[in-house]
């Protein structure tokens, strides 16, 4: 690949080419928009550790409880006798993950742990909380993002559990996470499992809670996107001129989260040559997260070819942890 330099002379990396293209098409858009991958930076990825720490944000406990409790009972379902692999991808610090490679260990099950996320910082906490926590798992861990990723995992012969835990699913749009589902079950054998994360419909002011916390730290994850571009791009996003708003519609389960500009003003983007302009109260679109009700990830699974064998649900039935299988092709 060929070294590009930016107008000052400084190398800048493929990554950050990628940022700037996706951030010149989403600003394009009618209603501006920014991936919401580019929020996993290493400072993004620590925003979202303390996200997950919040008492508002029950994902992280519901699912937890879930792995803690029923990781045999979804080995179980496996019915594999011999050494399996367990691939996660966007395994961010694990700590939900670690509940289920304890019981695994625990029970003297022979298995390798293969790990991908898009944070390096993230991968190299996971790898030294893995090791001091449960010393004695095989692990082989890679930093990269999913689809890179699952284009060129294919060849491997020990039976595999694909965990897509956290209710990452829920960023992807009906159309987006089929495609998603299928491109991962196009990777799976017969034998190999699909467990995906799916956080669950409820009390929209539970929900509404989760993502509006009082504590601000979902609205400083949503300025760190700006941060980003100003640290990796050379913008001059002023953070005190942007808002953070986000709303939960229960009629569509979905959590929309957007940057607000509060006056009519002019970014320059220093490395790119580039200038966007926003209205007094233009939106920045970020995220999506989708809620789904039991019976739509059945059907989710069954668009994309999978097959749900269980779902595994915590006690209060906010979140779901659902077991795929390729449905048989005859
Ligand atoms: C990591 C995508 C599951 O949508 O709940 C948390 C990210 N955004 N708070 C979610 C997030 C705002 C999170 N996921």
């Amino acid at each position: 690949m060929a070294v590009q330099r930016d107008t000052s002379g400084q190398i800048e990396s493929p990554v950050n080419r990628q940022f700037a293209q996706d951030l010149k098409e989403g600003f394009e858009q009618e209603l501006k928009h920014i991936p919401s991958k580019y929020f996993y930076d290493d400072q993004g990825s620590k925003l979202f550790q303390a996200i997950m720490g919040m008492p508002e944000y029950y994902l992280t406990d519901a699912e937890f409880e879930i792995l803690e409790t029923q990781s045999m009972a979804i080995h179980k379902q496996l019915a594999w006798q011999e050494p399996f692999r367990i691939v996660e991808l966007g395994a961010g610090d694990g700590k939900k993950t670690i509940q289920m490679l304890r019981a695994f260990e625990q029970a003297g099950l022979d298995f390798i742990f293969s790990p991908l996320d898009i944070s390096e910082e993230a991968i190299r906490l996971l790898e030294a909380s893995v090791r001091e926590q449960l010393p004695s798992i095989k692990m082989e861990s890679h930093v990269g993002d999913y689809f890179d990723y699952l284009g060129d995992s294919g060849t491997h012969k020990l039976p595999t559990l694909i965990l897509f835990l956290g209710s990452n699913i829920g960023n992807y749009n009906e159309s987006s996470a089929t495609d998603l589902l299928k491109l991962i079950a196009s990777n799976m054998n017969e034998k190999d499992a699909l467990l995906v994360g799916f956080d669950l419909k409820k009390n929209p002011n539970t929900i509404k809670l989760a993502y509006d916390d009082p504590h601000g730290i979902t609205r400083a994850f949503n300025l760190n996107l700006l941060e980003r571009a100003n640290r990796e791009l050379g913008a001059d996003f002023a953070l005190d001129q942007f808002d953070f708003y986000c709303h939960y519609s229960p009629e569509s389960g979905e959590v929309k989260s957007y940057l607000v500009s509060l006056k009519k003003q002019t970014v320059d983007f220093k490395h790119l040559n580039w200038q966007v302009d926003f209205e007094a109260n233009e939106l920045i679109w970020t995220e999506m997260s989708k809620k789904y009700s039991v019976e739509q990830i059945d059907k989710l699974g069954a668009g994309a070819g999978l097959q749900t064998e269980s779902q595994f649900l915590d006690c209060k039935h906010f979140f779901s942890d659902c077991l795929f299988r390729k449905q048989p092709t005859h």
